[in-house]
């Protein structure tokens, strides 16, 4: 093949089928970085939850991590040990009981880490059900109409029966209201959420954690709980310390948290973290012969980079108690500022009065007719802001939603930038009205309120 100029390179068509040739780094690096030219810029992306910013300490760490494969701990048996340092601290954090065995594992995300939270008490209802000579078949989980799509799909992908409490305009957290009609012998625990996807919001643990108590005395049942702290998780220990979400309630068995999110990670990294050893099923756990040593493996994914573990691991050094308070401190100020300065336009109601992450969740007041939620949404994104618009899942779907996910990389000076742009979209939108709908759900998403 003649040899392109680099100029020639730069220009070739991507092909359909596999590249034939090789090109220069320079080349393949220029066209891979232009195609990301029009997507967002992650630090105005304020629709998710997840980290966009390091400190130089931490991208070296990060990326000096990221050739090392996690799951090979025979060879980096020191990078091994920082996931159980991780853990061990996380079950300070979170206040496991001092006697417990701290157990826990580094995931991608929260993802894996409910999935794994979801199946441990999966596998001790059935056990402690075919001890007790009891039908296991038919096994349901409960949980708000606020969980995050991850629980539909432990759900699904491992046979459990949805239960799923129903929202309403105006509550968009699962409380024990209700409970009774959801909740049973073959339940095998009751998810919570610390700092929801959809307001922030957490839902009333210790509400439901004493009608379970209650439930029990009744009937001889006993439910664990889990705790989905994918974002809370990182922010209650430290804003709220006195606040009892976490192992503190002797019901909640296993708590998950997103490292990538208020863990202040690069993306991918979740916690699990059980209250002992035992809640984790031994029968989950396998033993594999790897590169010459015997391992545990426990987790959905095997080979994986260290890059996240270890980074965590820098920034609970680098930070510990002090920094995190102080950081989470900040941002939720910010939050404050943005929700009073838009509140008070008149325009808009908060969503989350039982608040505690830094989000600001807000839906339009009736007097605004002639633009929407999804129209601000639009609007702001000319400037280069993503701000998550969305209609409440069922049965609150009448609710648009306009969530305001403030990160810690977000300061006063950019807070009052998005303000100001907030108040001019709606100015202009004001005059010359908006067109937006609100996306239709797909009928795989909009899960039916299971009653039993
Ligand atoms: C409450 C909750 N649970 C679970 C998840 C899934 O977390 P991850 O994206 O870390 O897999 C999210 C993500 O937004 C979440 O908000």
């Amino acid at each position: 093949m003649t040899k392109l100029t680099p100029y020639e390179e730069f220009n070739i068509e991507i092909p359909e089928t596999f590249p034939e040739n090789t090109m220069s780094a320079g080349a393949a690096k220029a066209m891979v970085k232009s195609e990301c030219w029009t997507d967002a810029n992650p630090m105005l992306n304020l629709s998710s939850f997840v980290t966009t910013f390091a400190e130089p300490e931490a991208r070296e760490i990060f990326a000096s991590g990221s050739f090392r494969n996690f799951a090979d701990p025979d060879m980096y048996p020191h990078t091994k040990d920082t996931e159980f340092k991780c853990v061990k601290w996380l079950h300070d954090l979170w206040n496991g009981p001092k006697d417990a065995e701290p157990y826990g594992a580094a995931t991608i995300g929260s993802s894996e880490a409910c999935m794994l939270g979801g199946l441990a008490h999966k596998w001790n209802w059935r056990e402690a059900r075919e001890k007790a000579g009891k039908d296991a078949s038919k096994p349901n989980m409960v949980t708000g109409g606020n969980v995050q799509i991850v629980w539909k799909k432990f759900l699904r992908y491992f046979d459990v029966e949805p239960r799923i409490v129903p929202l309403k305009p105006g509550n968009y957290r699962l409380t024990a209201e209700h409970l009774d009609e959801y909740v049973d012998e073959k339940t095998i625990c009751v998810v919570a959420i610390a700092g929801q996807t959809f307001t922030g919001e957490d839902d009333d643990i210790q509400e439901i954690h004493d009608w379970l108590d209650a439930y029990e005395k009744k009937t001889g049942i006993s439910i664990p709980m889990h705790i989905d702290g994918a974002s809370g998780g990182f922010v209650n220990p430290f804003l709220y310390p006195d606040y009892k979400w976490d192992f503190r309630l002797p019901r909640v068995q296993s708590i998950n948290a997103s490292g990538h999110k208020y863990g202040l990670v690069p993306p991918g990294l979740g916690w699990v973290v059980f209250r002992d050893r035992q809640v984790f099923n031994e029968n989950l756990v396998f033993y594999v012969n790897y590169l010459g040593g015997e391992a545990a493996t426990a987790t959905l994914n095997f080979s994986k980079s260290a890059a996240p573990v270890l980074t965590q691991y820098y920034q609970f050094l680098r930070l510990g108690r002090e920094g995190y308070t102080c950081i989470m401190k900040h941002t939720l100020e910010h939050a404050e500022y943005l929700r009073d300065r838009l509140t008070k336009t008149g325009k808009f109601h908060v969503m989350n009065e039982t608040q505690r992450l830094p989000v600001v969740a807000l839906t339009l007041d009736k007097s605004v007719t002639k633009y929407n939620e999804f129209d601000i949404s639009n609007k702001v994104r000319e400037r280069g802001w993503i701000l998550a618009a969305y209609s409440m899942p069922p049965n609150a779907q009448e609710v648009n939603s306009l969530r305001i996910v403030v990160r810690p990389h977000i300061n006063r000076n950019v807070a009052t930038l998005l303000a100001d742009d907030i108040e001019r979209a709606c100015d202009f939108l004001e005059v010359h009205g908006g067109n937006a709908t609100p996306p239709e759900l797909h009928p795989a998403h909009v899960s039916s309120p299971a009653k039993c």
